[in-house]
């Protein structure tokens, strides 16, 4: 069942019309931290609507392991007692952080400067994408690492006895490296600073604002200039949720291929630096609209309502809004399946090192279905067949990715035979909820035995 376990074969066929309320769940970056920044504060943090998605689950083991409370109330709700910024126990044993790369990546951040030693681990996919992005900075701030080949998990980390604040430039376009480096600023003395060149999703900067550290974002033309005060006194906080734009965009992109169909989305937090997708579809003339905008806990969120939409066209798609929406593209390659024409993405290297190689995975699968890919380092081009003309008929390898998975059952929603998934385990670790909730709306998704 799990993404450790037993292979779940599942298909997805030909769908009537998609219709409906989709209800999906909190969002798994925000849930990451939410528990990272609760265990890091003093006091008593409340949390509701957080992902119960595996990848949190593990967090929420792993934060116990430093020494925090954490207790699942029951309901979404959650507690955690934090033992404050410094005050990380030495855990007894590994830590195992499953497929998550951003629980590994933050946590490791969040232990390197203080005086204790941890080993990490995860599954088979976590145990092959690198780790030296992290541990690179973190050496900075005098933390040791040691793991396998080509800086892979299972991997040791001792952390800084006496640490020194960082100045640092993110060599990559990645969230994750920079909140790592942010949560080891938490426990050095001084300024620790982070540029990127992109900008890139900013909750953590956001939440340690909420947390009470002192925190600056400006623009400058080396990019995003972030410096943050070391040694803060955080404390504990109540965070609401929001609902995941990139769980969202499993029904949105569904509703807009298969015919007849209209969905609501609600309270989808559109953070613009994860909104990129949604801007990307209605470029793509999606018929897709934002109703009931508003602000909730400092967060744009609206209502997403997604119609069939007949006339999609491909289009290339602007690389600067490349960070703003990475972990759509899987789904965006199918809803350019659909379209008429040619959809170029550019600049998406940093997905060869997700999940899966998700350039890979998609191209692959896409061409079993009958979807021509063209597809280089930085780039990838699907050629769209326009409604009713996706063969569909193969089985497709979800490479222990949750959103590999979910996007090969969407393009099974309307094509001319079934798609095959050959383990949906995985969608377990973001969207626990995935096949009730779209056979709520229409869907048929079933398991293979
Ligand atoms: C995330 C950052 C992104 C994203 C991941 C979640 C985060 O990874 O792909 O799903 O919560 O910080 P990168 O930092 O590798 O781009």
């Amino acid at each position: 069942m799990s993404a450790h376990g037993t292979p779940i074969p599942m298909q997805s066929l030909a769908a009537g019309p998609l219709t409906g309320t989709a209800d999906v769940p909190g969002d798994k970056s925000i849930s990451h931290r939410s528990l990272i920044l609760g265990a890091l504060s003093i006091g008593e943090t409340r949390i509701s609507g957080l992902l119960e998605g595996q990848d949190v689950l593990d967090t929420a083991k792993a934060m116990r392991a430093f020494g925090a409370e954490v207790t699942d109330l029951g309901g979404g709700n959650w507690r955690v007692q934090g033992v404050g910024v410094g005050g990380f126990a030495e855990p007894d044993n590994v830590i195992d952080c499953g497929n998550s790369g951003t629980g590994v990546r933050l946590i490791m951040g969040a232990m390197a400067t203080s005086p204790i030693t941890a080993t990490f681990t995860g599954d088979a996919s976590l145990n092959k994408r690198p780790m030296a992005r992290v541990t690179d900075p973190l050496a900075l701030f005098g933390a040791q690492s040691v793991g396998r080949e080509g800086g892979r998990l299972p991997m040791t980390i001792v952390g800084a006895a006496d640490p020194v604040p960082v100045r640092y430039v993110v060599p990559v376009p990645s969230a994750q490296v920079k909140s790592a480096v942010l949560l080891a600023g938490l426990n050095a003395p001084g300024q620790t600073v982070v540029i990127e060149k992109e900008a890139t999703r900013d909750h953590t900067e956001r939440m340690l604002a909420g947390f009470g550290a002192t925190i600056t974002s400006e623009d400058s033309d080396e990019g995003r200039v972030i410096t943050l005060t070391g040694q803060p006194e955080l404390t504990g906080q109540t965070i609401v949720v929001p609902r995941d734009p990139s769980s969202a965009a499993f029904p949105v992109c569904a509703a807009l291929i298969v015919p007849g169909s209209d969905v609501l989305v609600p309270n989808i937090g559109l953070n613009p630096t994860r909104a990129g997708l949604f801007e990307t579809l209605r470029d793509m003339g999606a018929d897709l609209t934002y109703e009931n905008p508003r602000e909730e806990g400092g967060e744009p969120v609206a209502d997403l309502r997604a119609r069939f939409s007949p006339d999609l066209k491909g289009i290339e798609v602007p690389p600067e809004r490349a960070a703003s929406m990475i972990d759509e593209y899987p789904i965006l390659s199918v809803v350019a399946a659909y379209a008429e024409g040619q959809t170029v993405m550019r600049g998406v290297k940093e997905l060869r090192v997700k999940e899966s190689d998700r350039i890979d995975a998609m191209a692959t699968g896409l061409r079993a279905n009958g979807i021509e890919v063209e597809e280089a380092e930085d780039w990838w081009i699907v050629t769209g067949r326009g409604h009713g003309n996706v063969p569909g008929g193969a089985e497709v390898e979800s490479h222990l990715d949750h959103r590999i998975a979910m996007s090969f059952l969407c393009l099974g929603m309307a094509s001319n035979a079934p798609v095959r998934v050959d383990d949906g385990g995985p969608i377990a670790t973001s969207f626990p909820i995935f096949e009730p909730l779209m056979a709520s709306l229409g869907a048929r998704i079933e398991r293979l035995a």
